[in-house]
């Protein structure tokens, strides 16, 4: 019997702005492999399919266990993470694409800097005040660390935002994943203190009101977050304070 084998067909594009192509390669099969292990399997031996040499594919990863966030791509034409897609579980030949509302830097790279910004723009952080001792943060109830610690999960991988019908390239919508740190950062007592700010953020241009609530975030998220939970609190928050900004006027 012939030895087992996994055949990939990769979309590349070797600079931003070149015309995108597709290859075809088939590596050894393995029990276990995930589509990282095929891709490194490649790096090994550029060769494809047809007996061509050719260039490793370039992509990102790090963890290889689903906490880095950074090997989402498109596989078999769904956004997800690719150190945690077994080969076993695909369908062949496996599809491999970067995402599409994000600027490819090279075959499946590519540029997720807007993500970063957005979290820049809603301050998704606790501001220290200084690096002397403040003493002892205030507490938080074992409640309220239950309802935030789904939002922690956070890997920044992107995928709630390819696959969310108001982002794109072309509009400044923040998407899912900002608005979900917007909830953590908002109901942590310290995090609290700059909640009208963060809120003040999610308003005007690229704001949650263009949220359609078509809620493919929720579904792809993989991590579960609840996304759509978070979505209707702070949407809810945003209306609060812009009635209370025009009775302040
Ligand atoms: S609910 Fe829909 S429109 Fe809103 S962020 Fe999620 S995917 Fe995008
Ligand atoms: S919310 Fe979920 S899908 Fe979106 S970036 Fe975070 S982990 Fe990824
Ligand atoms: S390599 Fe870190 S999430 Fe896949």
């Amino acid at each position: 019997m012939a030895n087992k084998t996994v055949i990939l067909r990769i979309k590349r594009q070797l600079t931003p702005d070149s015309k995108a192509y597709w290859e075809e390669f088939e590596v050894p099969y393995r029990p276990g492999m995930n589509v990282i292990s095929a891709l490194m399997d490649i790096a090994a031996t550029p060769t494809t399919r047809d007996g061509k040499q050719t260039t490793p594919i370039t992509y990102d990863s790090n963890c290889l266990e689903e906490v880095c966030g950074s090997c989402a791509m498109l596989i078999n034409g769904k956004a997800r993470m690719a150190c945690s897609a077994l080969v076993d579980h695909l369908e062949q030949p496996i599809r491999l694409e970067p995402f599409t509302k994000f600027p490819v830097v090279r075959d499946l790279a590519v540029e997720r800097q807007v993500l970063f910004e957005n979290l820049k723009r809603v301050k998704a952080w606790i501001p220290v005040d200084g690096t002397y001792d403040l003493g002892q943060g205030p507490r938080q109830s074992a409640a309220d660390q239950e309802q935030a610690y789904p939002y922690s999960r956070c890997i920044s991988c992107t995928c709630c935002m390819e696959v969310c019908p108001q982002f794109n390239m072309n509009t400044n919508f923040v998407g899912a994943a900002t608005i979900g740190q917007v909830r953590l950062f908002n109901t942590h007592p310290t995090g609290k203190m700059q909640k009208d700010e963060r809120l003040h953020a999610l308003m005007g241009d690229g704001g949650i009101h263009e949220c359609g609530y078509a809620q493919n975030c929720v579904e792809i998220c993989p991590k579960d977050i609840p996304l759509t939970k978070a979505i209707s609190e702070v949407g809810q928050e945003v209306m609060k304070l812009a009635f209370k900004d025009l009775f302040r006027k």
